[in-house]
């Protein structure tokens, strides 16, 4: 395991709650007490007091075929109703729900009485196409209204998303779209990213050409970009002919608890990627409870800002279920941080005068290079809470965020999870808790973690070990779409009834958590989580690839940065040269998985460190990838090949 943040471990800045933030706060050390003297019934109370339940629920957790649990099974409730109509009924329907700013600087202010009637539309239209409960659709937008107002279309009647980040080829959406065997993909013509239109529709079309399944029996198309688009005359649907066109009249029917509602597909150790299932009830208490108390949600005054995409787990949990189901007003902001200027953000906190912001290590770290200068062109006052999630931060960045963006006295909440835990599950309360810049601190409260040896056995101190999830929580993933066995494996294998979170952590005298980073084949970078093995198997797909390892080495903006090595075969390692080569296979694996995962470097080598059985040592590689001194080579089955290996990379 690599500490990937050396200071982390000298790090002994404190911060307390300020008194003022304190004496407002909603939580109260109560909620650490009554989740520990009581944790079913605790999470019952949350899910009673911020849920409406059509049929209210008799049992909490039914954990009798681990590691399938069922929370509130009996209860019924409509995940849509939640995050809409119940507001709209309580007199709320004026208040916005959705500040959403376009790139090009196009805005619309969305209040919960006109998203609600959005929703019940397009929750009309897609049963007119015949979507009924339990059909997968497909959901590759922008971040426009419309990628929300189509995942609460799609729970209200009981469907199942998966929602595919836009940044993802052709081929990632065809086989995301194959394995849910989705019957209908919702995209739009193209969205602003950096100043430009990036076509979305085309991709579609590619994507539906290469998907082997042929489920899909419609296209509805968001028109956004005003990009030239072809058009499948049968299949393909404007959403302004359809949607806006359907009735404003829809009875929101109840569903189980357990009803699906979503798949988010996420990167694993092996090259296909992993549909985590997430279901209703449970899934909503978790995020509304951790979006209200973590944030310190005044849904009264406040204005959030979570600037993750909805492709994301975060943008599920944190821009779409847990906001609207408090009755939030947040923004939505469709383009990149830096267009048309540096300080867009900023200037979007200045103007909605936003309150609480959740974003990532890596876009802090970004703004930091950039320097103080562009933050302090903008009145950034109305912040009083910050939020970091996606990997560890260091100190350095926390600090400077609260400082320079949070103007020195507001709280900083590292909040710790996953794609498969559905919400938080590490973090500190920002009234309570004590900061400690570079630590996710403790459990939230309901939540039971340790920290474990190989062996299964708890281990304390500096060295840390491997982060496990000890009792089922309302949020988990219900499973791995289509493959049951394939979810056993990979979280519950190693510990039994332990879930293994596949991170490394270690506790602190205060019995505070560290993140230590992925013990896995998994890369972590700006955030998003990316295969070795998926990349890799990338690069051989390329005809003039023989080998390839790739690494995810430490980068000062991006948290990791991947970084392969790759031989070619005998025929083209003569004929081309390395640089282009390179430059080739990079532009490869961005237009097979998508532009996240375009390899910071390529080397071409003649050999890859190997054991006498055969397994690449990625470890050799990463130290040659961070710059290193290449450690222990004794198994190598070869131990001048890493000299070699070095002299062809410098
Ligand atoms: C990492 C994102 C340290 C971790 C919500 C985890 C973090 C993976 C943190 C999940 C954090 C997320 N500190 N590491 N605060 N938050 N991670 O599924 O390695 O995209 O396993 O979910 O990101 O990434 P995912």
């Amino acid at each position: 395991m690599t500490v990937q943040i050396d200071h982390a471990l000298e790090e002994i800045r404190r911060f307390r709650p300020s008194p003022e933030f304190a004496a407002q706060a909603i939580a109260d050390e109560r909620l650490y007490d009554a989740a520990s003297a009581d944790r079913l019934g605790f999470w019952a109370d949350q899910a009673r007091d911020l849920l409406t339940w059509q049929k209210p629920f008799t049992e909490v957790l039914d954990w009798s075929n681990p590691p399938f649990a069922r929370w509130f099974a009996d209860g019924e409730l409509n995940v849509a109703v939640n995050c809409l109509d119940r507001h709209v009924e309580a007199g709320l329907g004026d208040r916005v729900a959705i500040y959403w700013e376009g790139e090009p600087g196009d805005s619309r202010a969305i209040t919960y009485a006109e998203l609600t009637e959005e929703v019940k539309r397009a929750a009309n239209a897609l049963t007119d196409l015949g979507i009924r409960t339990g059909d997968r659709v497909a959901i590759y937008l922008p971040m426009i209204p419309e990628a929300v107002v189509s995942m609460l279309a799609v729970a209200r009647i009981g469907a199942i998303h998966s929602v595919v980040f836009g940044g993802f080829s052709a081929d990632s959406l065809a086989s995301r779209i194959d394995d849910a065997e989705a019957s209908l993909v919702i995209t739009a013509d193209g969205g602003y990213r950096k100043g430009r239109v990036f076509p979305l529709k085309p991709v579609v079309d590619e994507a539906l050409a290469k998907a082997e399944g042929g489920t899909v029996k419609n296209v509805l198309v968001v028109k956004r970009g005003e990009n030239d688009i072809a058009w499948n005359e049968g299949r393909d649907l404007w959403w302004h002919d359809t949607v806006t066109t359907a009735s404003p009249e829809h009875e929101a029917q109840a569903f189980d608890a357990e009803n699906p509602l979503f798949i988010l597909y996420t990167s694993g150790t092996t090259g296909k990627p992993k549909g985590i299932l997430h279901t209703s009830g449970g899934y909503l208490t978790q995020v509304a409870f951790t979006h209200k108390n973590v944030f310190d949600l005044h849904p009264e005054r406040d204005v959030y800002w979570c600037t993750a995409d909805v492709g994301w787990i975060t943008g599920h949990s944190y821009v779409v279920y847990g906001p609207l189901a408090n009755g939030a007003t947040q923004v939505l902001y469709e383009g990149t941080p830096d267009t048309p200027h540096p300080g867009r953000w900023w200037e979007l906190v200045e103007k909605y005068g936003v309150t609480i912001l959740y974003t990532a290590p890596t876009a802090i770290r970004s703004f930091m290079k950039l320097g103080r200068s562009v933050v302090h062109n903008f009145n950034l006052r109305s912040l009083r809470l910050l939020g970091s999630v996606g990997e560890p931060i260091n100190p350095e960045a926390w600090i400077w965020y609260r400082h320079v963006i949070g103007g020195g006295s507001i709280p900083v909440v590292d909040t710790w999870w996953q794609t498969e835990t559905g919400a938080i599950m590490i973090s500190a309360l920002p009234g309570i808790t004590d900061l400690k810049p570079g630590s996710a601190q403790v459990p939230v409260p309901g939540i039971s973690v340790d920290i474990l040896a190989d062996d299964g056995t708890p281990v304390e101190g500096e060295d840390g070990g491997l982060l496990v999830i000890t009792e089922p929580w309302p949020s988990m993933l219900r499973g791995i779409w289509g493959d049951p066995e394939r979810f056993r494996e990979t979280y519950w294998e190693k510990f039994g009834d332990k879930y293994f979170a596949g991170d490394g952590a270690r506790r602190d005298e205060d019995g505070d958590i560290w993140l230590l980073g992925r013990v896995d084949d998994v890369m972590n970078v700006s955030g998003h989580r990316l295969s070795t093995a998926e990349i890799e198997s990338s690069l051989v797909a390329h005809e003039i690839t023989a080998e390839a390892a790739v690494v995810g080495a430490s980068d000062e903006t991006t948290g990791q940065a991947v970084v392969a090595f790759v031989i070619l075969k005998e025929r083209h390692a003569h004929d081309l040269d390395p640089s282009d080569a390179s430059e080739e296979l990079r532009r490869h694996v961005a237009m097979q998985i998508g532009a996240i995962a375009r390899p910071r470097q390529v080397f071409i080598v003649n050999e890859l460190p190997k054991t006498r059985s055969g397994k690449i040592m990625r470890r050799l590689l990463r130290d040659l990838a961070e710059g290193r001194q290449v450690g222990d080579t004794t198994t190598l089955a070869d131990t001048a090949i890493m000299d070699i290996i070095s002299a062809q990379v410098r």
